[in-house]
């Protein structure tokens, strides 16, 4: 079973009440503009978050602002919007850094997203490390940025995916990841939070197992990085990926964190501009750490907004976002449970704000557009997770995935929707 807190009746009074720590979820929608849009005459709920979340004024004040002030090309010129712009970019990394406690910003390398961190890990120290025979350790609910890229690595280099399994309730069996360990591991890819099932994974424990027995571990953080406090240095693992847009920040960005000393042994990723240090026809030498794998104009105006996303998310405190999320949770896995046909996929102990499910005789996709006439938005299909819909042997699910700003009226309207769908196809 979730671990389920006790829930008050009452659902719309209890969301309206302040939480002791002063998080008030109705204040801090009104930071969101677009949740104050109609969405076919409707107000929009919108429980799509582990797609993409919605972003708050303060960054897209922040992007505005440095196209309207501050906007040049960085690390290039000596001129003073090239320096404004070069500092903006650079206290955005700072800023990343303290989030994820990192030892150093050299640490934080600017990337598209958490797919593209994953494959330059994938292309630059797994290409330099794996041999014919070797292998990669993945678990069975990754998403398939943390499947692909390893699977084309492996098909390389001849080397082998292991796939650590999972259980019923969507848990990782500890003993068989344990088991799975060999001496021909090279690296284990992990997601923090399974985007399909909502999983929260023993991430320490699996770091440290890997590490007695010398093997680097890289964390899939897209969905952990908004929803749970991340210190890179207490995990101890070797790299830690995620995206701006699913933290409340912009598109087109994300990072990859990496500890120093890796990094400075990894090839680059991609070649061009930036990522040198001199150039003849002959032979390039390169940048030092981070600007080796920043190749190219990066997205600067996207660095300024993940800064101004981190700084809304630690102005909230993430503390107070766990608590809000998990008493969203809470309070719908108990009502969606309830209602006839439900099966909710994705039962763990350790669960984050995302719940999975199906009903009896309703395909996903049906039930998602019945809701959209509702405003409701949530996600159907394989979440980009086709192994996990084949662990569970359905062919894609309902997904409701809460952000911050959810409110339990918001669950109820949900819950009343599902009741419209089971009518229609009653
Ligand atoms: N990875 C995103 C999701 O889970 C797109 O929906």
């Amino acid at each position: 079973m979730t671990r389920v807190l006790s829930m008050a009746s009452g659902s719309a009074q209890a969301a309206l009440q302040e939480t002791p720590s002063g998080f008030d979820v109705h204040r801090v929608r009104a930071d969101f503009p677009i949740l104050q849009r109609k969405v076919r005459g409707r107000d929009l709920v919108y429980l799509d978050n582990a797609a993409t979340s919605q972003k708050p004024a303060a960054v897209i004040e922040a992007i505005s602002r440095y196209y309207e002030r501050d906007n040049s090309n960085i690390h290039r010129g000596v001129h003073y919007l090239a320096e404004r712009a070069t500092a903006e970019f650079e206290a955005a990394r700072k800023t990343i850094q303290s989030f994820l406690n990192a030892a150093r910003p050299e640490e934080i390398i600017f990337v598209r997203s958490a797919t593209e961190a994953i494959n330059l890990v994938a292309q630059t120290y797994g290409r330099a490390h794996l041999a014919a025979g070797d292998e990669v350790l993945i678990t069975a609910m990754e998403h398939h940025s943390d499947i692909v890229p390893w699977q084309l690595l492996c098909e390389e280099k001849q080397a082998r995916l292991r796939v650590a399994p999972i259980n019923d309730a969507g848990e990782l069996i500890l003993e068989e990841f344990e088991r799975l360990l060999s001496p021909r591991t090279k690296i284990v890819a992990v997601a923090h939070i399974s985007n399909a099932l909502g999983t929260i994974n023993p991430l320490a424990t699996m770091v440290r197992m890997a590490h007695d027995k010398g093997i680097p571990v890289l964390v899939d953080g897209a969905q952990a990085a908004p929803r749970l406090p991340v210190d890179v240095q207490e995990l101890d693992c070797d790299f830690y990926a995620f995206s701006g847009h699913k933290a409340y920040g912009p598109t087109g960005i994300g990072v990859l964190y990496g500890k120093l000393a890796l990094l400075e042994k990894m090839p680059p990723y991609q070649g061009g501009g930036d990522m040198i240090s001199s150039v003849t026809f002959e032979k390039t030498t390169f940048n030092k750490v981070p600007h080796k794998f920043e190749a190219g104009t990066p997205d600067m105006a996207g660095a300024v907004g993940l800064r101004a996303a981190l700084e809304y998310l630690n102005g909230l405190g993430l503390p107070n976002i766990v608590a809000h999320e998990h008493e969203l949770l809470t309070y719908a896995t108990d009502a969606i449970s309830r209602i006839p046909g439900i099966r909710v996929i994705g039962t763990a102990r350790e669960k984050a704000g995302v719940l999975s499910f199906v009903l009896d005789g309703v395909h996903p996709h049906d039930m998602g557009t019945i809701l959209d006439q509702e405003g409701i938005a949530i996600r159907t299909g394989h979440h980009c997770a086709q192994p996990v819909m084949e662990r569970f042997a359905v062919d894609a699910t309902a997904r409701a995935s809460f952000g911050l700003y959810n409110t339990k009226e918001e669950i109820d309207a949900l819950v009343r929707g599902i009741q419209k769908v089971k009518e229609v196809f009653a």
